[in-house]
């Protein structure tokens, strides 16, 4: 008897850890917060990335990007040495879902995702230093 009301303590307690572990984590990942944009200047100026917008439509499926065509680190893409459209048609980065398919293709439409270094001024200022001009 006394043996056995022993085992029960262990196993509430080895409960008590193993939701403690899982809170942990899922806490983890919900509450690391995003960068709304990211915009990216390498190699050509520049493409916004609205992560904010993505993340809305994705349905908060991180891993629909994470860790599949990007890390969860900024710049990593740009330092890869391969972030281009050769790679994108290849179905990486961007192009794993900008192929036409659920999402509009990279062989048109250019201005979707480019918008210069006058757009990226234009981004950088909040767009008073534009304004400002006119
Ligand atoms: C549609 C694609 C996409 C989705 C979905 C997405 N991300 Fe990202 N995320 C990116 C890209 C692109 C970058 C920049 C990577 C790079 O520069 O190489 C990034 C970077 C990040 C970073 C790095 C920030 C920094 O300061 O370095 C974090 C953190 C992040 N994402 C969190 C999330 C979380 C949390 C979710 C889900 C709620 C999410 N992302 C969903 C595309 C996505
Ligand atoms: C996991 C899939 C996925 C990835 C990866 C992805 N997108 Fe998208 N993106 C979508 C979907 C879905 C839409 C909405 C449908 C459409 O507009 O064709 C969209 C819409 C857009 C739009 C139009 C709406 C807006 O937010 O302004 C732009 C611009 C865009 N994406 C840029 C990018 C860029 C740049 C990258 C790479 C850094 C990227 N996307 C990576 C799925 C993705
Ligand atoms: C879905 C978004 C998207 C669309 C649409 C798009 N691009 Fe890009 N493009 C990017 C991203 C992201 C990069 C890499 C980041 C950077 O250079 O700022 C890039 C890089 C480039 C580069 C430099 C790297 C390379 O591949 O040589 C050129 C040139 C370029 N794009 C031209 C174009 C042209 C021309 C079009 C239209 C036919 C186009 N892009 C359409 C997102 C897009």
């Amino acid at each position: 008897m006394g043996a056995n009301k022993k085992m029960k303590k262990n196993n509430i307690i080895i409960l008590v850890l193993f939701v403690a572990f899982c809170l942990f984590f899922y806490s983890g990942i919900k509450a690391e917060d995003y960068p709304p944009t990211i915009t990216f200047e390498k190699p050509v100026k520049a493409v916004p990335f609205n992560h904010k917008g993505h993340i809305e439509m994705m349905g908060q499926d991180c891993e629909s990007c994470h860790e599949k065509f990007f890390q969860y680190q900024i710049g990593a893409a740009a330092d890869a040495g391969d972030f281009n459209h050769k790679s994108f048609k290849e179905g990486k980065y961007c192009g794993g879902c900008h192929d036409g398919g659920n999402a509009f293709a990279m062989d048109k439409e250019c201005t979707k995702c480019h918008i210069g270094v006058k757009g990226y001024n234009k981004l950088k200022s909040g767009g008073k230093k534009e304004e400002a001009h006119h």
